[in-house]
């Protein structure tokens, strides 16, 4: 990273939060698709679309500053992915790969809550209320998104995963 101001620090932020809705896409379908249960298929479906529209927004913030989207590399996203297919190595039981996946989404949705929250005070200073406005939209989803899983995880029926 070599940003030596703040539209840099932006730019740069914006690009890594690109990147992470991007893959959060492909990784929100299949987590869909490995749940066992109606509640988090329907979690990780609905934020899938909402997903897709927060990369929506953030090709706009682009077109705002007269820039081609870019993503760039985002380590800690790219971390968790790899963290998940490696968990999945290991034929998890479906019940604690349900666990698991809420776990996941959980940790995603924190993540980009600090994303969208860091970006918004940056655009606003920037003098960029219109694109403050857009990352609001994605940030406020983000947080129901998270409300969400959170509440599935509190109501998790334990009596079906093997204790070990
Ligand atoms: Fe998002
Ligand atoms: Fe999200």
């Amino acid at each position: 990273m070599c940003a030596n101001n703040l539209d840099e620090l932006f730019r740069d932020g914006l690009k890594q939060t690109y990147y992470t809705e991007q893959q959060l896409v492909d990784a929100l379908e299949e987590m869909e698709r490995q749940s066992s249960e109606e509640a988090i298929q329907t979690a990780f479906s609905e934020h899938r679309s909402e997903t897709q529209e927060h990369i929506d927004r953030i090709e706009t913030v682009f077109e705002m500053m007269d820039e081609q989207p870019e993503a760039k590399t985002d380590n800690a996203v790219k971390g968790l992915i790899e963290d998940h297919e490696k968990f999945l190595t290991h034929d998890p039981d479906q019940h604690v790969l349900d666990r698991y996946n809420i776990a996941a989404g959980q940790k995603s949705e924190h993540y980009e809550i600090a994303a969208y929250g860091n970006l918004i005070p940056i655009a606003a200073r920037l003098g960029m209320d219109d694109a403050a406005d857009l990352l609001e939209q994605n940030l406020r989803e983000e947080q129901d998104a998270l409300d969400e899983l959170s509440g599935i995880g509190e109501a998790f029926d334990y009596g079906q995963v093997p204790s070990g």
